[in-house]
């Protein structure tokens, strides 16, 4: 166990997950709810980004990329949109200090040249502030979509094709991932996601084939940290088979 982190005596830090994705869903139910606006749901769904931010790197793991913006969000209304900017560089800005503490590396997955130019400034800061820090990496995927980043990972492969660079055969499975914003990043262990809907909506379509899924009822702006040490542990007891067959303990090797 890393001496910097608290662990729950109920995980085994051996079977943690390193890669855990969320998609943060919820917010606009939770406002609705309780009859207020949507944007009231991201302000506290905003603090649970902090909140489950501090309980994973406190629990010990490696890397949390959590599905801030997706590249369909664009499409809602502008003052939903503006709100949610407003929250990302108020996130940014006001956790700088809290990443160093820390020692949280922030990464940015998705179409940085999409967002607004004082949201680029911020993150590139903060990006370049946490760079040498070991502790955890978080991933905020902003202006992220699946397809779209599949798809700027083939243009550029085509375009290597037609310098000539590589062949077409050279293609591997790994070649692809490099040309993902994941590069050189392990795929996630664990995708949670909350709110009770049963998709994974244009996020990480590449990394998730091996992913496990857990889907929570609990909406985003309610996720807690209990909430999600009670995850860990039900990952903890599952079998991971990456299509294979469990090893048998039979001495002619025969699967059970
Ligand atoms: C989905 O809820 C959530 C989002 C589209 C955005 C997630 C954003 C935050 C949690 C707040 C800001 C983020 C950071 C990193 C500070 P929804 O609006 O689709 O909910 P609904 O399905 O109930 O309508």
């Amino acid at each position: 166990m890393k001496s910097d982190t608290i662990q729950d005596a109920r995980l085994d830090s051996e079977k943690l997950p390193f890669h855990v994705a969320m998609i943060m869903d919820g917010n606009g139910r939770w406002a609705k709810q309780r009859l207020m606006n949507r944007v009231k749901g991201h302000e506290k769904g905003s603090k649970t980004v902090r909140s489950i931010v501090t309980a994973a790197r406190e629990l010990g793991i490696g890397m949390l990329t959590l599905y801030a913006f997706s590249t369909e969000n664009w499409a809602r209304p502008k003052i939903e949109v503006s709100a949610l900017m407003m929250l990302l560089k108020r996130f940014l800005v006001s956790e700088r200090d809290t990443l160093m503490t820390r020692g949280v590396r922030l990464n940015i997955l998705g179409q940085q040249e999409k967002l607004p130019e004082d949201i680029q400034r911020e993150a590139e800061k903060t990006v370049e502030m946490t760079r040498s820090n070991q502790g955890m990496v978080l991933n905020l995927a902003l202006s992220y979509g699946s397809r779209q980043e599949i798809t700027q990972g083939v243009q550029t492969l085509a375009r290597k094709i037609k310098a000539g660079s590589i062949q077409p055969n050279d293609i591997t499975e790994e070649m692809i991932s490099d040309h993902l914003y994941t590069r050189q990043m392990p795929d996630p262990d664990l995708i949670i996601r909350t709110s009770g809907e049963y998709r994974l909506s244009n996020f990480m379509m590449w990394q998730a084939a091996y992913s496990e899924l857990f889907i929570t009822q609990t909406l985003w702006p309610d996720f807690t940290r209990d909430d999600f040490v009670e995850i860990l542990i039900n990952f903890q007891e599952r079998d991971r088979r990456f299509g294979r067959v469990k090893c048998s303990t039979l001495k002619d090797g025969s699967p059970q």
